[in-house]
């Protein structure tokens, strides 16, 4: 019997996850043991011609309706945003669907309580492509690294602002002028806050924490924030004649008595041959320094359409897989508890 998807969101993701579910419905009905059929697309107004070839009959903007369906097995939510996303993944978990999201201002804002409603209902959610896009991480540092202990997780988790400095570095250039170039390509949104103030990439640290120190202790809030746009041609060109160059990292540490772990956000001098020196333009890497795995460095596509609905995909073929065999991961369930600590202290 087919397993029904409710899809919440239709942009550039959504019917890129649709576009894909179609094409390659024989394999990936063959990888989960049972087909992926779309039950239903919430989107916020009717009528509007996606251009997508979508079956207009799918589309309904009752999104809790859809949601708390009977017939509706697992829910992909790509709106984004805090609300109504957050309404609608918990009324989801509630009704006993699992629930894979891309939405990272949510799970840094309140995890947390959407971690303990799936852990309570016995179903899953999943978030691969809320952290660098395509790369993946969230199941490396929660699965793949759970029997190591990680000491620090480093990172290039904003596209946008890694292309504005990459260009301020290799062409001389301003900050204004690169962020126009990055909006003229389409990386950069017409408000680049979240981008340029280091909004974004601290949502995308305080989950890399979480996962890497497995405490469920960290929001966005915790995070020490600093973006780029005081990063001026001339800090680049400083940084440059001291063979480095500049680049916004997340950084998530613990202490060196183990007992906290400290994350923070903000524009970083780095030695050209370091790994993360290397990413250019609108690429995301993270590296990890793990006591017995040693550096891992994960790199990548962090957005787009086709990344992120691969991403997403992925976690549609996990939590369908988990389904069929009854079984669920619970995050959150072994929290250390470990606490974030003050800036300055590490
Ligand atoms: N604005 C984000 C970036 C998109 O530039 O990386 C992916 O989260």
């Amino acid at each position: 019997m087919a397993m029904k998807v409710a899809l919440l969101g239709c942009g550039v993701v959504g019917a890129e996850v649709v576009r894909l579910l179609d094409e390659q419905a024989a394999e990936l009905a063959a990888r989960v043991g049972a087909p992926l059929e779309i039950g239903g697309i919430a989107v916020r107004r009717l009528g509007r011609d996606r251009g997508t070839g979508i079956d207009p009959a799918l589309f309904t903007t009752d999104a809790m309706g859809l949601v708390t369906r009977d017939d509706i097995d697992l829910v992909v939510e790509v709106i984004g945003g805090i609300e109504p996303a957050r309404s609608l993944i918990l009324a989801a978990v509630k009704a006993g669907k699992s629930v894979v999201t891309a939405n990272k201002a949510l799970l840094a804002e309140d995890g947390v309580a959407i971690h303990t409603a799936a852990r309570e209902a016995g179903v899953d959610v999943y978030y691969e492509a809320a952290v660098a896009g395509a790369i993946p991480l969230v199941r490396p540092l929660r699965d793949s690294l759970a029997g190591d202990r990680v000491h620090r997780v480093m990172g290039i988790v904003n596209g946008t602002t890694n292309f504005i400095l990459d260009r301020m570095d290799a062409l001389g250039a301003g900050f204004t002028e690169s962020l126009e170039e990055a909006q003229s390509l389409g990386y950069a949104e017409a408000d680049p806050t979240a981008d340029v103030e280091g909004f974004d990439a601290a949502a995308k640290a305080a989950i890399l924490a979480r996962l890497a120190f497995h405490t469920q202790q960290v929001t966005a809030a915790d995070v020490h924030r600093e973006g780029i746009t005081e990063v001026t041609a001339g800090d680049i060109a400083s940084a440059k004649a001291m063979g480095c160059v500049v680049k916004l990292l997340a950084i998530c540490q613990r202490s060196t008595d183990g007992a906290s772990v400290g994350v923070r956000v903000h524009p970083v001098m780095l030695p050209r041959e370091h790994p993360l020196a290397t990413v250019t333009e609108a690429y995301n890497a993270v590296f990890v320094e793990a006591e017995s795995a040693g550096r891992l460095m994960f790199y990548g596509a962090g957005a787009g359409g086709a990344p992120t609905a691969s991403a997403v995909l992925g976690d549609l073929v996990a939590v369908a897989r988990n389904r069929l065999a009854a079984t669920s991961v619970s995050e959150g369930a072994h929290d250390t508890g470990l606490p974030v600590h003050p800036m300055g202290q590490t």
